[in-house]
């Protein structure tokens, strides 16, 4: 397993993080002994980055990662949360962010975490009914944020990368987060490569080498679109039947048709699936610290981590894919 800098925070994570969240569902919605079996195994295999939030099954997931986690001695292993606000705790942000970290403590069964990220998109305007914080609502989080990291509570602060491009890299500039969550895919690229002006998707301006310039680590969500970028259409009986996409197509049908642009990697033997070519692609963006993969069971693990080791994909391969974005 290859390990990266987490921005300038001295930590180092693994470039294959574990996701816990409710569209793989694993951690969610699984048997005890196959959520063990599956964190033992990451952690054997040199994860050290387990991605939750109280928002995955309402709270399920930050219980079953914590106790697995403590079960297993895994008390390196870094672990991130989420806060989000409801439309109405918009008008008393300070009291109920600071009662979300307390309870998400509770619930994993821990004094500490290592960071805590903003879960609403973000946007020009606070917009409480669509959920959208403002740079002025990230103001008084990050208050929340600087306290809690010096009671203790908390070793670092972050955002969601989702949201509107401009306002993203001016909370980057305003607020110096130490991490981002950040969209990237084959289907979406943008926040590592520049797109032409006519390319399909919210383009996110480069977002993730924003953060790398600035000593921000980066967290790659949906790798493979939601499991859209398996180009297979049937879902594991786990994972969430209905995938909402993010910054890709309207459906995970849509998303699912466009894979076949892509199964020259399998075809040209640079992969042997597209799964493995979803996740070396991620890994092959140097300016990454990691790539979470959303999980339903153990053999995704372990097909992920296979991956893994193979490294990123072939720069000719990369080359094609450049190619392909340019022609859409
Ligand atoms: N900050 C945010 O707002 C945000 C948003 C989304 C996600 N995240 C984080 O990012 C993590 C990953 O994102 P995600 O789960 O939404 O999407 P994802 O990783 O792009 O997709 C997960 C899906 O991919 C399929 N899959 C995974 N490994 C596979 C393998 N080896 N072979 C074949 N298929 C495989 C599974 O689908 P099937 O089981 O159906 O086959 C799984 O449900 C989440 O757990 C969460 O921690 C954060």
């Amino acid at each position: 397993m290859q390990y990266r800098a987490f921005g300038n925070t001295g930590v180092e994570v693994s470039v294959l993080g574990y996701g816990c969240g409710a569209v793989g569902g694993l951690m969610v919605r699984g048997e005890h002994p196959d959520m063990l079996r599956t964190v033992e195994y990451a952690l054997e295999s040199g994860i050290n980055y387990f991605d939750t939030a109280r928002m995955y099954g309402d709270g399920l997931s930050e219980i079953h990662t914590g106790a697995v986690l403590r079960e297993l001695g895994a008390h390196d292993a870094l672990v991130g949360t989420k806060v989000r606000l409801s439309a109405a705790e918009f008008g008393n942000i300070e009291e109920v962010i600071e009662a979300q970290i307390d309870n998400s403590l509770q619930r994993m069964g821990r004094d500490n975490v290592d960071i805590v990220y903003t879960h609403n998109s973000i946007g020009a305007a606070s917009n409480p009914d669509g959920g959208q914080l403002g740079l002025d609502d990230l103001e008084r989080i990050v208050g929340v944020f600087n306290r809690a990291v010096e009671s203790g509570k908390i070793r670092f602060w972050g955002f969601n990368g989702l949201g509107d491009t401009e306002t993203l890299h001016s909370a980057i500039d305003r607020f110096g987060p130490s991490g981002m969550h950040t969209c990237y895919n084959m289907l979406n690229p943008s926040s590592s490569h520049e797109m032409s002006a006519g390319f399909p998707y919210q383009d996110y301006g480069q977002l993730m080498q924003k953060t790398a310039e600035k000593g921000i680590g980066s967290v790659a969500i949906r790798i493979l679109a939601g499991g859209a970028l398996t180009g297979d259409s049937v879902r594991h009986p786990l994972a969430a039947q209905d995938v909402a996409p993010i910054a890709t197509g309207q459906t995970l049908s849509e998303d699912l048709a466009r894979t076949s642009q892509f199964s020259f990697l399998v075809e040209d033997g640079y992969t042997e699936n597209l799964a493995e070519a979803a996740i070396r692609f991620a890994i092959s963006a140097e300016n990454l610290s990691t790539a979470l993969v959303g999980l339903s069971s153990f053999d995704q693990l372990e097909q992920a981590v296979a991956a893994t080791n193979k490294g990123p994909l072939p720069s000719d391969a990369l080359e094609k894919l450049e190619g392909i974005w340019a022609a859409s």
